[in-house]
């Protein structure tokens, strides 16, 4: 049959349409960058993590982001929430990834998925589910079949999502690129041929779930074909991808550092962070994203660990609260756009480097358009160095770079900061806490059901499967009338190993004392006198979780929990171990059984009304107050600093862990210039660690707010107080 000519072109017509469109809607990558809709882009992002925020601040974020000079949104998916039991599923509120990855479409950036589904990011267990440690025969991150059927199921799950909202670039949507796992090359190391081949499987996976954009992974030299590897540290212009025809992109450009409960607060000057930044692009670099532009908070029990603070601010660009730090965030925005005047001269030439001095050179971008951009370098730590370029004198500040968009005239200089600092108060507000109240965990009146008991001490995320913090561990001591400690006015020693995380002795419902580990080492032993009588001594543990670790080989087997031996020294017989006695395990507290911090559990309890009963400051106790929401619409803080350790709610959400624990650090000295490391720029060394605690505007209603406090040591609740965070500018 003939065709009709006016059909036929009509049908090439809507054919070329769609291969324009189809153009359009890729991403695809070369040598130097990834290429989206036909161009090479030169690209800045930054990491905000969905659940770190809420929704109602969303928005906020995204477009300071946008505003800050970014054109992509980096974030995790953080699989224990969306998850909290195998195949129950959560997407709501702050887990409403889809709503997010909207937010920042409707903004205009792009989206860096990082499905992981490990990753890391001091998030409680690297993310994974807790459940999934009880898969039988699992092994995690390595050449397992039941972990990857359950990594596959998910990350197929979050895919799917994607695309059946068109979130693709390749379908029109704002996801660019996707990350499969999170930093396996380090981890690998200890895992042979085994973790070999879980890399390579892991990256086939991902890249048959046919996204159309591509994939990533981070610190992962052998990335196979074709997912790019890429690079995550505090510099990252040593770094080239594993084959030629990659591009160079850095997908943790670290803003600052986290926080841990003892330790000082980490800042990154940002005159380093804008050199490392700008050293990336001098040497063909094509993609950077702060990690992170906005931190956040760890709600709830989410902070990773053990000690990460709930706070997890960073030292980000954007601050906790999604304020705008300055100048770190000024200082970038000068820097993002001095490298987009460069744009097209980056992406199209390759830089020819010369040396201007021992210490200076200069990176040249010269196309054959005619486009021309140069960065000149002082790698000096102290002295400044006066260079000529093309016949032009130019002074470089010691560790820094200029930046010259047309080969002629500087627009940026990394050191040369011209922003103003921001100082931030933490100033009062006018809300009261009114009508305090107290319930007090009874340790010997726990209900019988809830208790097992056995000989030898479990481990404790086996028997809380982390539902709570807390695994009580209770047994009981005979002492003879005829013993001679009794007579001698000797005390007896108990001495407790503990694998981790805190724990707080009680004998005869009395505390004894308290011992902590460390982030680095989880196990420490507690070790105090033992107020033992004679007859029946009622010994009780709690042990504590401080978040469950979230790096490290196989972090999934360490141990939590009062694994013993426990010993007491100084009876006639000499030590008598108690660690394979009798023992009874209770999980969590009688307080979170009975629902106390939810507004509705509330009214069955009998809460003791009075200042007197407060005073007393009594270990184990729940603490209740209202207030009313203060005026005005400046992100709000719990001051927590009278307090000892515990968690505190507001209207039945959960602001965090808090621990009133005093920064241990070296805070002297901070100089912008040589290599930066965590320890060289600390701030608040004596001072607690964190002492405000975020607590969101949506989570309040106009009035009579519920605040529960739970504190297991000691503390003052009349001088909690609600601040209201605002900027000083000098
Ligand atoms: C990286 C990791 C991130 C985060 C960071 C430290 O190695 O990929 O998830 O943990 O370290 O903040």
């Amino acid at each position: 049959m003939e065709t009709n000519p006016a059909s036929k072109w009509s049908f090439l017509w809507i054919l070329l349409i769609w291969g324009v469109q189809l153009a359009q809607c890729s991403v695809s990558y070369d040598n130097k960058a990834l290429i989206i809709n036909g161009q090479r882009r030169i690209l800045l992002s930054g990491s905000i993590h969905y659940p770190r925020s809420t929704p109602q601040m969303w928005e906020g974020l995204v477009q300071k982001a946008k505003d800050g000079g970014l054109d992509a949104i980096d974030t995790y998916v953080f699989w224990n929430l969306h998850e909290p039991s195998s195949g129950n599923y959560n997407f709501e509120g702050r887990c409403d990834l889809v709503r997010f990855i909207k937010v920042v479409q409707k903004a205009g950036l792009y989206v860096h998925l990082r499905i992981g589904p490990y990753v890391c990011a001091e998030w409680n267990f690297g993310g994974f589910p807790v459940w999934l440690k009880y898969v039988p025969g699992i092994s995690f991150r390595t050449d397992n079949e039941p972990f990857k059927t359950e990594m596959q199921r998910f990350t197929q799950k979050i895919v799917q999502m994607m695309k059946d909202e068109k979130l693709f670039k390749s379908q029109g949507g704002p996801i660019i690129m996707s990350q499969i796992e999170n930093e396996y090359g380090p981890e690998s190391e200890a895992f042979g041929g085994a973790g070999y081949a879980y890399m390579s499987w892991a990256a086939k996976m991902a890249v048959e779930l046919g996204t159309g954009v591509p994939w990533v992974m981070c610190r992962e030299d052998d990335a196979p074909d074709p997912v790019i590897n890429t690079c995550n540290g505090f510099y990252c212009d040593y770094f080239s991808p594993n084959k030629p025809y990659k591009p160079t992109m850095w997908t943790e450009a670290w803003s600052g550092w986290f926080t841990e409960f003892g330790g000082p607060i980490h800042q990154r000057p940002v005159e380093d962070l804008a050199f490392a930044v700008a050293r990336f692009i001098q040497r063909g670099g094509s993609f950077v994203n702060y990690y992170m532009y906005q931190g956040g908070t760890n709600f709830g029990r989410t902070a990773g660990g053990p000690f990460i603070t709930t706070s997890y601010d960073y030292d980000a660009p954007l601050d906790e609260y999604g304020m705008i730090r300055q100048p770190k965030y000024g200082h970038l925005k000068e820097l993002h756009s001095a490298i987009k005047l460069c744009e097209r001269a980056l992406v199209s030439a390759d830089p020819t480097v010369t040396l201007l001095g021992s210490y200076s050179q200069a990176h040249v971008f010269s196309s054959e358009s005619g486009d021309c951009a140069a960065f000149l370098s002082n790698y000096h730590l102290e002295t400044t160095s006066r260079v000529t370029f093309r016949g032009v004198h130019y002074d470089l500040p010691p560790w820094s770079i200029s930046i010259l968009p047309d080969c002629k005239n500087v627009v940026f200089n990394t050191a040369k900061v011209g922003v103003q600092t921001s100082q931030m108060q933490m100033l009062p507000t006018n809300a009261e806490l009114l009508s305090w109240e107290t319930f007090s965990e009874d340790i010997s009146s726990a209900d019988e059901d809830s208790k097992i008991t056995v000989v030898g001490l479990l481990e404790q995320l086996n028997v809380t499967r982390d539902t709570s913090d807390y695994l009580w561990y209770m047994t009981s001591v005979e002492i003879s009338p005829s013993e001679s400690f009794l007579h001698s006015g000797q005390h007896l020693t108990l001495t407790v190993q503990s694998a981790g995380d805190a724990l707080h002795v009680f004998t005869d419902g009395q505390l004894s004392g308290s011992a902590f580990g460390t982030r680095k080492n989880r196990k420490f032993t507690f070790t105090a006198n033992a107020n033992l009588h004679a007859g029946t001594n009622r010994i009780s543990l709690l042990s504590v979780a401080v978040g469950l670790p979230n790096n490290g080989p196989h972090f999934e087997t360490w141990n939590t929990g009062v694994l013993g031996p426990v010993v007491l020294h100084g009876l006639d017989e000499g030590k008598r171990d108690l660690s394979w006695q009798k023992w009874t395990c209770k999980v969590g507290l009688k307080g979170e059984a009975m629902n106390l911090v939810s507004p509705s559990g509330i009214s069955h309890v009998d809460w003791m009304k009075g200042s007197l009963f407060m005073q007393k400051q009594r270990p184990l106790t729940w603490y209740k107050a209202y207030f009313n929401t203060p005026d005005g619409d400046e992100p709000l803080a719990l001051d927590m600093g009278s307090m000892g350790k515990g968690q505190v709610w507001i209207n039945g959400e959960s602001i965090g862990r808090y621990w009133t624990i005093y920064a241990n650090g070296n805070c002297s000295q901070c100089s912008y210039s040589g290599t930066f490391r965590p320890t060289k720029c600390q701030l608040g060394c004596g001072q607690p660690t964190q002492r405000w605690y975020h607590v969101p505007r949506s989570w309040l209603k106009p009035t009579q707010n519920q605040l529960v406090v739970f504190e297991e040591l000691s503390g003052d609740v009349s001088k909690i107080s609600l601040m209201k965070r605002s900027v000083n500018s000098v």
